[in-house]
Parts: C-alpha cells; structure tokens; sequence
C-alpha cells in the first residue's frame, strides 16, 4: 500500500503549475509503487487565481480546496507537507510560517535571502520535528545518479576541475523591471535564480566525491556583473577550491542575458571527462571519455547515455519528501541541510565580493 502525502501549495506561478503538474502524474510511469501524492489545497493571494490553478492544471478537482491567502493553506488540517513557489526572497517568512503551523515544507531553490535566515529555519524545523527540504529537484533525478555512480567508481580517478554554466535569455531589456528576475526586492539576478544548477554539479561530483569527506570549499572567489537596468546581477562567475582532501576546482557561471551553453557541465579527470548536456537543471545525456593513459587527453573510448521519463522531472524530489516525511526523517540524505547551507553560504559571499546587496528589509534574518 502507497504512502499518500496530502500537500498544500504555495503561490500559483510557473513552477508551482510545473510541480502540481507532476504530483499528478501516475507514479507507476515512473516505476515508483511505495509513495503517492494528493495535492489538498492551492493558496494564492488572490482566490480567483487559486481556483484557475486548480481548474487549469488539476483537472478543476472539486476535493482541492482553493484559498485567497497562504495562511488558510497552513491551516488546513488535512494538509501535511507544503510546498513553497514564490520569489526567492519570500521564502523565508512563508516556510516559518508553514513550520510555525507544523507543516512539512518543500522550498524552492534559493532556498531563502541568505545563509541566516536558512539557518533559522533550519533551527525551527528540528525544534518543531518537522521536514525540510530545498527543492533542488536535479539532483533527485535518474540522471543524476548515474552521473554519481560513473564518477565514483573509481575509473576516472579524483576529480580535477568541474565548469558549469547555467545561462538563460530572459530579455531583459523588454521585460517589466519589477520582474522577480530583475527585481533586487525580490532577489533578481542570475546568482540566486541559476546559480543552484552549476552548484548541485559542483557537489555531486567534488563535494560528495567520497576523496572529499564531505569537506566544504576551501576558498571562494566571485566576480558580479550588474545590469544598470535594476542593479541585480546579470553575469556572475565563481570558483570554488577544495583542497581538504582533494585539489579540485569548480569553476561555476550564469547569466540572464545569454542562452545556455552546450554542454553544460565538464568534470575533468586526468583519466577522462564526463560531458553533461544542457540544459544542466534536467539534462537529457552526458557523454564519459576515457583517455589511453592518465593526463594525455586521448580518447579511447566514450559512452553517451540518454534518458527519458514521463513528466517534467519534478516528481522525483517529491517522491524523496513523501519517503522521508513516512520514514519520520527530517532531512534527505540525498540533497541534506549541510548542501543547502554550503549554497546559501557560497551566494553570500559571491554577493559580498561583487557588492550585490538586497535592498534594506528584504533579509529578515542577519546573524
Ligand atoms: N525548480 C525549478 O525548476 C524552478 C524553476 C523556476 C523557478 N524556480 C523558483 O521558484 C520560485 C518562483 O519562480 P517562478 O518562476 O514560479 O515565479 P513566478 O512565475 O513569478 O511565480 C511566483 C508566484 O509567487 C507568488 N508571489 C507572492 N508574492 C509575490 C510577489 N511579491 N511578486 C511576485 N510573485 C509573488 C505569486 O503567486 P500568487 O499570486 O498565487 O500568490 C506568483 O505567481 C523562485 O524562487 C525560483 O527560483 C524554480
């Protein structure tokens, strides 16, 4: 018998339509028989917007019950795990609130302003038993995975150097400026939105590397590009050493003014390479070569592996939620509160080195 997590949903934009979307697909496509999902009620901030969200992307389902306000959807009894879909700076007060409410919470990446007001949340969650999870939904996908598996065992030897980009074109110059990518009231920029993406390469593959025992960035360096349109950043570049145990370097890019660069991700051993193609949140193949002897750089042998599912993709992290809030975790150990933390902690600190400050008031929480 399935496990049903009975979830609430927070705010009814792009990514909220994309996740409710596919808590509705048949999780047999998928070949998962242990979890389900039941979406119980949509809060917005107006009900009306509630209600089409219902009707456009849940099949108008008359059992789930539509609000005008997030605090009706943390009230409601029969909700277990909330899922969080509004701009990033928003992130911290809902998923308090959710948390204050004794709700489970799902939150988008960036998971919050800054590294303290995660913390505090974190904090909470432990102190009310609760469930906490960043929506980094990559890595929780079959791909992914595979990708671990090809880089640990052991033929590649240690990682040296890992380039990852996430770009996307959000033309900028024709967008209102009080969208949430151009919006510092809202965390605007290409850090905050895209930089997860490069990030969770960078930990599959140096931070979880097993030679790594887990052992954070040694060192981080950052350089911001800012648009004169609103001041957020368009084009941010950041390297991070790891030289506890490993002597790896990533060296991570995104930007709002471009398209995504193909392949996204190369991990660079000096037996080989592994290629992943973009676009680096839901790649679709990576490409592994094997070099004839360890630094020459001639292949002698490469492997493409392809994959396809049912869905968008986001239904595997909400399958990791519904497992683990059945297993009484209160973290996953897939994607845990030390990734989210070391994210956060890596953001703040390319923001302080390109002087990229949110407006006054926006972080809630500072020490
Ligand atoms: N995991 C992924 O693949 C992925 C992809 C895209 C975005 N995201 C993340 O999801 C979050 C939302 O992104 P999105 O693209 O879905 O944004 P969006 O389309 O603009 O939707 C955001 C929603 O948040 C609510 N909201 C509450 N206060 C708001 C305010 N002051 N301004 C704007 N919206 C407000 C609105 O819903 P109501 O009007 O119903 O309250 C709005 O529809 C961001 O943190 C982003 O990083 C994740």
């Amino acid at each position: 018998m399935a496990f049903e997590l009975n979830w609430g949903i927070i705010s009814t934009g792009f990514i909220a339509q994309a996740f409710v979307k596919d808590l509705l697909v048949d999780p047999k496509t998928r070949d998962v028989s242990d979890v389900a999902h039941k979406v119980i009620s949509v809060g917005s901030r107006s009900v009306e917007s509630a209600q089409k969200f219902i009707d456009t992307y849940a099949g108008g389902d008359k059992s789930i019950r539509a609000f005008g306000s997030y605090a009706e959807v943390f009230a409601d009894p029969n909700v277990k795990a909330v899922y969080i879909g509004t701009p990033h700076t928003l992130h911290y007060e809902n998923a308090r609130d959710a948390l204050l409410a004794g709700k489970h919470v799902l939150c988008e990446k960036a998971t919050t302003s800054n590294a303290h007001e995660l913390k505090a949340l974190l904090k909470l969650a432990k102190e009310k038993n609760l469930f906490f999870m960043e929506a980094l939904w990559t890595r929780f996908q079959p791909i992914t995975r595979e990708v671990k598996r090809v880089a640990e065992e052991g033929n590649l030897g240690d990682p040296v150097v890992l380039h990852a980009d996430l770009s996307g074109d959000f033309d900028i110059d024709n967008i209102p400026t009080t969208h949430r990518i151009l919006d510092p009231k809202l965390g605007g920029g290409a850090l905050l939105d895209l930089g997860p993406y490069p990030m969770i390469w960078a930990v599959v593959a140096l931070y979880e590397h097993p030679s790594n025992q887990k052992a954070y960035p040694t060192s981080i360096t950052g350089s911001i590009l800012k648009t004169p349109l609103t001041g957020v950043d368009s084009s941010t570049s950041w390297t991070l050493n790891f030289t506890k145990h490993l002597r790896a370097q990533a060296i991570l890019s995104a930007s709002i003014t471009l398209p995504a660069s193909n392949p996204g991700v190369s991990i660079r051993y000096r037996n080989g390479n592994i290629h992943i193609a973009s676009p680096i949140y839901k790649p679709a193949s990576f490409t592994v070569q094997y070099f004839d002897k360890p630094g020459s750089g001639i292949v002698v042998r490469e492997e493409t592996k392809t994959f396809s599912f049912v869905g968008g993709g986001w239904h595997f992290e909400a399958d990791e939620v519904a497992r683990c809030v059945r297993d009484g975790k209160l973290e996953s150990e897939t994607w845990g509160h030390d990734k989210s933390i070391l994210l956060m902690e890596v953001f703040d600190e390319v923001r302080r080195q390109g002087d990229y400050k949110l407006p006054e008031g926006v972080e809630k929480v500072f020490e």
